[in-house]
């Protein structure tokens, strides 16, 4: 099966090269070689690879950088999905396409379904939900993956930015009163590749982390593990003290809680949350700082 990979150097498109399995043969595009916000150009690409399956792993993902860009966010959020969509539906093309928990307001304590009521509160969230609306409405039986707190070996993301403040700070402080899910960026890749096997219905899935914490949880837990990995190297250990998100101000707001459901896909594939934990193991040791 021909699989045309968007955004193949973000961290979802690096771990995806990493894991496709043999029996897929995966074209990569960078945003150089395949911009999503230009119709032409993915036209172009289609009639030369005839893909089977679209994976959509682009995004404008700077949630505090999206204020001050909304109409560029907008483009590649909204359009370039919608551009893929319509393109998916008149070639017959599977597409994957993958959004966010930050398309709720974060104000549940329980976790979140794909039904529940969206309300982003920032533009990113209001972008990647747009998106969602415009996949569907164009093009039904794609599917859609709402993810959490992603990260990687790969680019920059939350265990990364720690791992590098401690290179050159002992006390750091961390949100604590933001819960979500960590999810690594290698078990989404793998949970599409079970989806494609799976052949389930279009519409919204939600996968994520098979644990909860906070951000300041999620700070000590990178240290625990880094510690233990490198238990023979003396190096004294970061103090994380936990702060609200109303001492730490960004220019988006962010959901308090954004805890995803994953019921419905589990009872429809089994497939189960990304084990973070694990892959933090893996993670840690692999991230160049
Ligand atoms: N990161 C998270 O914490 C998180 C959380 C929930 C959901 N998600 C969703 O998960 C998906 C994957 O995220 P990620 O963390 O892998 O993102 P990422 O590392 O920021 O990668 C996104 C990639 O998209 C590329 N891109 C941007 N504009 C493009 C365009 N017009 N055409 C083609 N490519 C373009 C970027 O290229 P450049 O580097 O050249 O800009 C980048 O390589 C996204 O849909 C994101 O919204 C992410």
């Amino acid at each position: 099966m021909k699989v045309l990979l968007t955004g193949a150097n973000g961290q979802l498109g690096n771990c995806i090269k990493a894991i496709c399995p043999l029996n897929y043969e995966l074209i990569n595009t960078d945003r150089q070689q395949l911009d999503i916000t230009d119709n032409l150009a993915i036209e172009a690409i289609i009639n030369k690879y005839k893909p089977d399956v679209i994976i959509n792993s682009a995004a404008y993902t700077a949630v505090d950088r999206a204020e001050d860009e909304p109409t560029l966010a907008n483009q590649i959020n909204v359009i370039g999905p919608q551009n893929l969509a319509i393109v998916a539906k008149k070639y017959n093309i599977k597409l994957i396409h993958i959004s966010t928990d930050y398309v709720f307001d974060g104000n549940q304590n329980i976790p979140y379904i794909e039904n529940d009521v969206t309300n982003p509160i920032n533009i990113y969230g209001k972008t990647k939900r747009d998106g969602e609306i415009t996949v569907l409405n164009n093009y039904p039986s794609s599917i859609i993956i709402r993810t959490s707190w992603v990260f990687s070996e790969y680019g920059n993301n939350f265990v990364k930015t720690m791992l590098k403040l401690s290179k050159t700070r002992t006390e750091l402080s961390v949100i604590n009163d933001q819960i979500g899910n960590p999810t690594y960026a290698g078990d989404i890749a793998l949970t599409i590749f079970d989806i494609l096997e799976k052949n389930i219905p279009g519409g919204i899935y939600h996968y994520c982390g098979d644990q909860s914490v906070s951000w300041y949880e999620f700070a000590k837990r990178i240290f625990d593990i880094e510690q233990q990995l490198n238990s023979t190297i003396k190096k004294s250990p970061v103090n994380v003290s936990p702060i609200l998100t109303k001492d730490y101000p960004t220019k988006a707001c962010r959901p308090l809680y954004s805890v995803l459901d994953m019921q419905k896909i589990n009872l429809l594939t089994g497939i189960s949350g990304s084990d973070w934990n694990k892959a933090l193991r893996h993670v840690i040791p692999r991230i160049n700082l």
